[in-house]
């Protein structure tokens, strides 16, 4: 093999590896450390709370109807999640205009992505 061969093998290696961490954060958004939550899940369950999501989800993410969005979320990609929330969909309002959420999705989508995982029960969570 000559050197720009191992060079290469050697950069391949390094992006599997960068793409197998980041394909994992993806997977798991939120950290849980003996029942605690991180800050950016727990600032998440907050959002959830102040623009009332749960009016129509649950104060947990758990109602059904007209959702149960721990199970919904059990199939759907963090980008699905978005776009449907930034846009609305059937009944559902799009939250564009509104920064609490925007600001927040990626939190929210953590603190959801814990409770459909079963990693994290209802109610307020404890943080870390
Ligand atoms: C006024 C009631 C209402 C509020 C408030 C609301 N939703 Fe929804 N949501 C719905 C309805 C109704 C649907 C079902 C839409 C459909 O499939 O036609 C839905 C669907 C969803 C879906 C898609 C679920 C799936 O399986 O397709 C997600 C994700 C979601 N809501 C997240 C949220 C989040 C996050 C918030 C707060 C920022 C929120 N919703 C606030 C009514 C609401």
């Amino acid at each position: 093999m000559t050197t720009a061969e191992k060079l290469f093998r050697y950069s391949i290696f390094v992006l599997m590896q960068v793409l197998a961490a980041q394909s994992h954060a993806e997977d798991k958004p939120y950290q849980i450390i003996d029942g605690k939550v991180d800050q950016n899940t727990f600032q998440g369950w907050q959002a959830y709370q102040d623009v009332n999501c749960g009016l129509c989800h649950g104060d947990s993410g758990q109602a059904a109807p007209p959702v149960n969005l721990v199970k919904s979320l059990q199939g759907m990609s963090k980008q699905q999640f978005v776009e449907i929330v930034i846009r609305g969909k059937g009944l559902m309002p799009p939250f564009i205009s509104q920064p609490k959420v925007t600001e927040n999705i990626d939190k929210i989508y953590s603190y959801l992505k814990a409770r459909s995982d079963g990693a994290l029960g209802d109610g307020k969570p404890q943080q870390q």
